[in-house]
């Protein structure tokens, strides 16, 4: 069995903001077992026949920062995720994971991203050799429009940590040659933050996983679309039971998942949808509901027309898993951005439109066909220019 104080030269290292969340714990757990049983996991990954000869990446560490100081296998227990008998097994390995303190929202944002640069460089340290990725697991905040801030000077100046700690970590993640997975709706890559990636030569992967309903929704989207099936309205409801649902019942937190879960459709469509009625007739709601916990339901009522403008209706319901859906989707990004970096990629990346609502660069692949088509060749463009990069320093 591997320590994580040991040097291991192709692991990775997943640095996680919001680390004994949900979906990160859940996450803690699935690497846990990987490092016993890579079987055990990687067939739940998109990515686990991919970067095969790049080494990539079957240990993989998570350590990280959090809010909370409960026992990492208390939060395991609070979140309810997994049943007892997946995780006792790596019950002592879990409560080792290294997880310190967040910076006190009060701090200076730019004495944060030095405090937390020093926090990675530690991190880095007792992973010699190890490939780290910095993970964004933190709450939905509430929006702040950054994107006039021309460099860091002035976002220094201008943003309020207080309320997005995300730009810190970030920020202190570039800075120290780490590039970043955006797996929130929080959207701290603005133009001065994407020009300090692209500096330093880093990719920048968001935002806002796309993991269950939204998914099933570009699916049959594009599926409407291929067949000139015309959508006249499309309804969508989840109930959800965990700290992320509460969170979200703040209006203001939620603005920016709904604003994300929202305008993909019509743009995939390439109309308005309810434009006949004079008002869009796409709704999104999300309803905190406890007594479900992580366990996710979705519902969607899909009308369309087809032939003569004939009415049809679509009914589907999802009984899903957010943190089980979401989990194996942040460790696939982990690999794609490690990939990505190896093969000299910085800024954002569009063509991993399939993991995201909202796909943050120019022209992101929007219906499914094109998402997968996009990964497919992604994957095979990393892996040449990874061989390349690979002979150039071996001559
Ligand atoms: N589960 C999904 O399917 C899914 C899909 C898309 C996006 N997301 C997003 O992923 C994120 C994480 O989701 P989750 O369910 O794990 O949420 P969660 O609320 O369970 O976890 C967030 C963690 O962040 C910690 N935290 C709060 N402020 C912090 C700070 N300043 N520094 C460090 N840690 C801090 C909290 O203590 C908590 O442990 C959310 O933004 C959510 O919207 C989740």
């Amino acid at each position: 069995m591997l320590h994580s104080d040991q040097t291991n030269a192709d692991s990775l290292l997943l640095l996680v903001a919001g680390a004994k969340g949900a979906v990160a714990s859940t996450l803690a757990v699935a690497l846990a077992a990987m490092r016993r049983d890579p079987a055990s996991v990687l067939p739940s990954l998109t990515t686990g026949h991919m970067f095969a000869d790049s080494g990539l990446l079957q240990v993989t560490w998570l350590a990280g920062w959090d809010t909370s100081a409960e026992r990492y296998t208390a939060a395991i227990k609070r979140h309810g995720v997994l049943p007892d008998a997946i995780w006792q097994p790596h019950a002592e390995e879990l409560d080792q994971t290294p997880v310190i303190n967040a910076p006190d929202s009060a701090t200076d944002f730019k004495e944060q991203v030095d405090q937390l640069s020093r926090d990675i460089n530690e991190f880095k340290s007792r992973h010699q050799g190890a490939r780290a990725v910095f993970i964004d697991l933190l709450p939905a905040a509430s929006h702040q429009d950054l994107n006039a801030c021309q460099d860091l000077s002035q976002l220094f100046a201008e943003a309020d940590v207080s309320n997005l700690p995300d730009l810190a970590y970030t920020l202190a993640a570039i800075k120290s040659g780490v590039p970043v997975v955006n797996f929130t709706p929080n959207p701290v890559e603005i133009p001065a933050v994407l020009d300090e990636a692209v500096k330093i030569g880093l990719p920048i992967v968001g935002r806002d996983g796309k993991t269950g309903q939204t998914y099933l929704k570009v699916v049959l989207a594009s599926a409407l679309k291929a067949r000139n099936l015309l959508v006249d309205g499309w309804y969508s409801l989840n109930i959800l039971g965990n700290a992320d649902g509460a969170n979200l019942m703040d209006p203001d937190r939620a603005a920016e998942k709904l604003r994300n879960k929202t305008s993909l459709l019509d743009d995939i469509l390439e109309y308005e949808v309810g434009r006949q009625y004079g008002a869009p007739t796409h709704k999104v709601h999300i309803d905190y509901y406890p007594p479900r916990g992580d366990a996710k339901e979705a519902w969607d009522a899909i009308d369309f027309t087809g032939l003569f403008g004939l009415p049809m209706s679509i009914r589907l319901n999802l009984l899903g898993r957010d943190s089980i859906l979401a989990a194996p989707l942040v460790l696939d990004l982990a690999r794609w951005a490690v990939a990505l970096q190896m093969a000299g990629r910085s800024g954002p990346i569009p063509e991993l439109s399939f993991y995201f609502k909202k796909p943050v660069g120019d022209s992101p692949p929007l219906t499914f066909q094109d998402q997968v088509t996009s990964l497919a060749k992604l994957e095979r463009e990393c892996q040449e220019l990874i061989k390349l990069n690979f002979s150039k320093l071996n001559l």
